[in-house]
């Protein structure tokens, strides 16, 4: 197995080259054969070179890796992003990852979020007219082709049907946008034909927003386009307990390419402190490894995490005082330490008298 590893910028960077030592330990403790290549492309390259996604890459991600992991992009010294547009919009786009799943953990229950990733408002239609060097017209159009609606929300559908899940809220804002939000609606009723196991709601995504802040426990799948899935995700993640918790996945069904990313940014307010959580970025390294098809290992390196979150290796943002780098050395302590029990046969739970 091949994992193609993009660090990125700022705390992206930091938290994927703090969590990569698991691979190592589960290469040697578990026989795990995952062999990782580092790409710089990021801000600094950008910067020297002008270069964001080579020329190139793509393909040759989709034909030598199995997944990707990727930290984050941004940096003060490009305000515009146009280096993060073009390498992580460029791989959603390039590799045709246009589901964007979000899972959202939460104290009421798992919402399984997923949001359209390569369309919409994202899709790059537009342009500006300056006048006198400021802008005087921009426009962003938002742009849905049917046929990717369509695959969209049957994934999305299907996946959650699949798991057992009973409800499924379609998010869209057809009252000021009636174009694009009637055509999701349309594709959400044909298609909710071939799942009479879910219960199907639709809601305005401001009125949404209100009603996941109020009462999580009342969704738990959502479908949601580009933009508003966006936006959605970082409020799941406050309710979460903080965006470094929140992993996702970037995947094109077909093809099984697939990207796996904390939700977070670069945060520059604490980058260089090396107190930025790397929860997210281990749990998005999880879900690469099921990708991969080792799902005994995610589970392991999840529930170490989820462990160590509650020691004082605790990063700040969860109210502890730890390291990034502490807090991974725990979790590689711990998730070894799984390994050895499994090995000796022990359940890792204790045992009930009988
Ligand atoms: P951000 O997600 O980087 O940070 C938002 C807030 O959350 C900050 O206060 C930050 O300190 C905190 N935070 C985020 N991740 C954390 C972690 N792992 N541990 C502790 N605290 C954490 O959002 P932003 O500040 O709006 O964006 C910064 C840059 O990142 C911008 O350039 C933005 O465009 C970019 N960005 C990139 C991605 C990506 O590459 N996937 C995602 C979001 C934002
Ligand atoms: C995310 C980010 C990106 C997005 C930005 C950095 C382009 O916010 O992955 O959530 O809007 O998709
Ligand atoms: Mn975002």
């Amino acid at each position: 197995m091949r994992l193609a590893v993009i660090p990125g910028d700022g705390i992206g960077r930091e938290v994927v080259l703090a969590v990569l030592p698991v691979l190592d330990l589960l290469n040697d403790a578990c026989g795990l054969d995952v062999e990782h290549d580092i790409f710089g492309w990021g801000a600094d390259e950008w910067l020297a070179t002008g270069v964001g996604l080579p020329d190139g890459a793509v393909d040759s991600l989709a034909a030598k890796y199995q997944a990707i992991l990727l930290g984050a992009l941004g940096d003060p010294r490009i305000p515009d992003m146009a280096h993060g547009r073009s390498i992580l919009l460029g791989l959603r786009r390039g590799l045709d990852l246009y589901v964007n799943y979000r899972p959202l953990d939460l104290p009421t229950g798992r919402i399984d979020l997923f949001r359209e990733n390569t369309q919409g408002l994202y899709a790059g239609v537009g342009g500006t007219i300056a006048r006198r060097g400021s802008v005087s017209v921009a426009i962003d159009e938002c742009v849905y082709i049917r046929e990717t609606v369509e695959k969209f929300v049957r994934f999305g559908l299907r996946r959650l049907a699949d798991t057992g899940r009973t409800k499924v809220t379609l998010v869209h804002k057809s009252n000021a946008v009636p174009n694009t939000g009637r055509l999701w609606q349309e594709v959400f009723e044909t298609e909710m034909a071939g799942f009479p196991q879910l219960a199907a709601g639709q809601e305005y995504v401001d009125s949404f927003c209100y009603h996941l802040v109020r009462d999580p426990s009342s969704y738990e799948g959502v479908l949601a386009p580009n933009l508003f899935g966006d936006i959605i995700s970082d409020i799941g993640a406050a309710l979460m307990g903080g965006l470094g918790l929140a992993a996702s996945a970037n995947i094109c069904p077909e093809t099984g390419c697939a990207l796996f990313e904390p939700v977070h940014g670069s945060a520059p307010d604490i980058a260089g402190k090396g107190i930025a959580n790397p929860s997210a970025a281990a749990m998005s390294l999880a879900m690469a490894l099921d990708h991969m098809g080792y799902g005994k290992q995610a589970v392991h390196l999840r529930d170490s995490v989820r462990e160590v979150a509650a020691t004082e290796f605790a990063t700040p943002d969860l109210g502890g005082c730890g390291t990034t780098e502490g807090f991974m050395a725990e979790v590689i302590e711990r998730l070894g330490a799984r390994f050895i029990d499994d090995k000796a046969g022990r359940a890792g739970e204790p045992a009930t008298t009988s």
